[in-house]
C-alpha cells in the first residue's frame, strides 16, 4: 500500500552504474500514474509499450554475484528464469509495497510470485524487461522446482457458482441472485476472503495457544477445546470492508478486490465462547483498560508472517458480545477456506478481525501489530490519496455501519410488467437491529417500506445476523426503473444516499443507498 508522491526518475536513483545496456523502454508514469489511482497490483503494471530496439548484449553474472545486490547501498537485484535484473528503482513504486519485494533481493523472483500469482502476466515481464541488467552464467543451475511450486496447489475445491475475484489467494463471492435467497448461507456459497494459501492443518495434532500477561499460557488441542467448554452457537452475518467497493471505484478508482453486493454471508456458528476460555485461563472478566486481544492464524506470507488481527479485550470478556472460537459453520465442521479447524467469529464487526486457522491469542495492551490491523481496513476523508494517507491518523475498523443492497431484479435487467418482486438484504454492525428498510422505485423520490425476514436475536442490541427482506410493487411496461434501498438500524443510522462523499482510497464501508436501474418490458 505504500506508494511514493512521485515517480523516481531512473536516471536520478542509478547511482550505482553497473554495465546497464541501453533500455528500449522508458519507466513511463503509466505504472505509476495506475499504482497512485488504486487500479490494484495488475492494473498498476499498465500496459507497456514496445520500442523497437536492437537486441542488447547482457553482461553474465553468477547466483552468489547476484546475492551480493541485497540493500539499496549495494542495489536490489533479483533474477527471473536466466535473466538479472536491477530493480532498485522499482523497489518503492511496487504496488505491493517495497518491503514485500525487499524479501526476493538478491534472489530468484520465481518463489515471490508462486505466491502472489497477480505477477505471472506478460505485462509485468515486459515491465521486469526494463529493469534487465545481465544474464545467470549458463553453468548456474535453475531455480529448484520445490522453490517455484504453487503454493496454493493445497487450496480446497471451491464451487462453480462462485464470484470468483481473484484464484490466488482465493477470493469470491455467491452471486448475486443466490445471495438473499437463504437465511442461512450454504457454506459452499459463503463468500471467502482469503490473503493468503489456505494452510493444511492436522487437526489430531493442532494445539490452540493462548498467552496473556504475568506468563499466564495455555495450550489446547481440539477434543480439549470441544470437551472441556460449553458448546455456544451463535447466528451471525459476516461482511468484508470491501463490500460494495465496485460502486466506490466507479466514483474514481480505488485499490483492492472488485467485490460486488456479495462480500457478506450469514451463518450458524458453533463453538466455544472466548469469554469462557480466557476466563478458564485466569484472565480477568473485567475490561482491562484498553487492552486488546490479538489473533494470529496458521497462514502465512513468504515471509512467515501471519495473518493477523485484533479486538478489545472488553468486548473479548462481554458476555453479550458473543465473540466464538468456532470450529462448525452451519451445523457442519468449519470448511477450509473458512478457517478450519478453528476461526474467530468476532459479531457484529468487520470481517477482517474473525481470524481464520487460528493458532494463537495473546492478551496485550497494544492493538494486534499485523498490517491488517495497522496499515490497511481503516477509513480515510475523500481528499486523502495515496500521497497523504497516514494510517496513523485512522482508527482500525471495528463495528461496521448500517447496509443494505437489492439482490433482485439484477442491474440493467429487464423485468415484465405487472407484480414486481423486489429483494435484498439489510445489516447493521454492533448488534444494532435493522429496523426498517425503505425502497423507492423512482431513484428516491418516493419510498415504500420492505417486509423483513429473519430471526428474532437473542436480546436488543445483539442483532448479529441480516434481515432479508421483500416487496412487491406494480409495474407498467415501457417504465425505466431506478430501484433504491436504505435500511435503518435501532440508533436510527441511515445509510449516506451517494457514494462520493464516502469515498476513500481502499474503498472500504461502501455503504451508501444501493441503485438498480430496470427496465419494464
Ligand atoms: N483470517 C486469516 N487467517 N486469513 C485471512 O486472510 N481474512 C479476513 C478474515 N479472517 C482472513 C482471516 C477477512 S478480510 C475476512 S472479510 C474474513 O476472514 C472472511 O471470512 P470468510 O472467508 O470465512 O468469509
Amino acid at each position: 500500500c505504500r506508494l511514493p508522491p512521485l515517480p523516481l526518475s531512473r536516471r536520478a536513483c542509478s547511482r550505482f552504474p553497473p554495465a546497464r545496456p541501453a533500455m528500449g523502454g522508458h519507466r513511463g508514469a503509466t505504472p505509476v500514474l495506475a499504482a497512485l489511482l488504486g487500479l490494484g497490483a495488475v492494473l498498476a503494471y499498465g500496459e507497456r509499450r514496445r520500442r523497437a530496439t536492437p537486441a542488447p548484449q547482457y553482461p553474465q553474472y553468477t547466483r552468489e554475484e547476484v546475492g551480493r545486490h541485497r540493500s539499496l547501498q549495494d542495489r536490489i537485484w533479483v533474477t527471473h528464469g536466466t535473466e538479472v535484473f536491477d530493480v532498485t528503482d522499482f523497489v518503492e513504486l511496487h504496488p505491493g509495497g517495497a518491503d514485500k519485494l525487499l524479501l526476493a533481493a538478491g534472489g530468484p523472483l520465481e518463489p515471490f510470485w508462486a505466491l502472489y500469482a497477480v505477477h505471472n502476466q506478460p505485462h509485468v515481464l515486459e515491465l521486469l524487461q526494463e529493469y534487465k541488467v545481465g544474464e545467470l552464467s549458463p553453468e548456474e543451475a535453475p531455480v529448484a522446482p520445490e522453490a517455484t511450486q504453487d503454493p496454493f496447489a493445497r487450496d480446497p475445491q471451491r464451487h462453480p457458482g462462485l464470484r470468483v475475484n481473484s484464484q490466488k489467494p482465493f477470493n469470491a463471492e455467491p452471486p448475486a441472485e443466490l445471495l438473499a435467497e437463504n437465511f442461512l448461507t450454504p457454506n459452499e456459497l459463503f463468500f471467502t476472503r482469503n490473503h493468503l494459501p489456505v494452510p493444511t492443518v492436522d487437526p489430531a495434532s493442532y494445539r490452540l495457544r493462548v498467552e496473556g500477561p504475568g506468563g499466564r499460557e495455555l495450550s489446547l488441542s481440539l477434543a480439549e477445546l470441544r470437551s472441556r467448554f460449553p458448546k455456544h452457537e451463535v447466528t451471525a452475518t459476516l461482511q468484508c470492508a470491501g463490500n460494495r467497493r465496485t460502486e466506490m471505484s466507479s466514483v474514481r478508482p480505488v485499490k483492492g478486490l472488485a467485490w460486488d453486493i456479495g462480500a457478506i454471508s450469514t451463518a450458524r456458528w458453533g463453538g466455544v465462547r472466548l469469554r469462557d476460555l480466557l476466563l478458564h485461563a485466569g484472565f480477568s472478566s473485567e475490561r482491562q483498560g484498553e487492552w486488546h486481544v490479538c489473533f494470529e492464524g496458521l497462514d502465512t506470507d513468504v515471509g512467515g508472517v501471519s495473518y493477523g488481527a485484533s479486538i478489545p479485550y472488553s468486548r473479548a470478556v462481554d458476555p453479550a458480545a458473543d465473540v466464538l472460537l468456532a470450529y462448525e459453520m452451519n451445523g457442519q465442521e468449519l470448511p477450509r477456506d473458512h478457517g478450519f479447524p478453528l476461526r474467530v467469529v468476532v459479531p457484529g464487526v468487520v470481517g477482517a478481525r474473525s481470524v481464520k486457522w487460528l493458532r494463537r491469542g495473546a492478551i496485550t495492551p497494544a492493538e494486534s501489530p499485523s498490517h491488517w490491523q495497522q496499515n490497511d481496513y481503516k477509513g480515510f476523508c475523500p481528499s486523502v490519496d495515496w500521497d497523504t494517507v497516514d494510517y496513523k491518523t485512522s482508527p482500525a475498523i471495528q463495528e461496521l455501519p448500517v447496509q443494505s443492497a437489492i439482490t433482485q431484479p439484477r442491474p440493467g435487467a429487464a423485468v415484465p410488467e405487472g407484480e414486481l418482486t423486489v429483494k435484498g438484504y439489510a445489516w447493521s454492525g454492533g448488534g444494532r437491529e435493522v429496523v426498517r428498510v425503505d425502497v423507492s422505485l423512482d431513484g428516491g423520490r418516493s419510498w415504500r417500506t420492505a417486509r423483513l425476514k429473519g430471526e428474532q436475536p437473542v436480546a436488543p442490541g445483539r442483532a448479529w445476523a441480516w434481515v432479508l427482506w421483500e416487496l412487491e410493487a406494480p409495474v407498467t411496461a415501457g417504465a425505466e426503473l431506478e430501484i433504491v434501498c436504505k435500511a435503518v438500524d435501532r440508533s436510527y443510522n441511515v445509510q449516506p444516499d451517494t457514494v462520493a462523499p464516502i469515498w476513500n482510497l481502499r474503498g472500504v464501508l461502501s455503504n451508501a443507498w444501493h441503485r438498480v436501474r430496470v427496465t419494464v418490458t
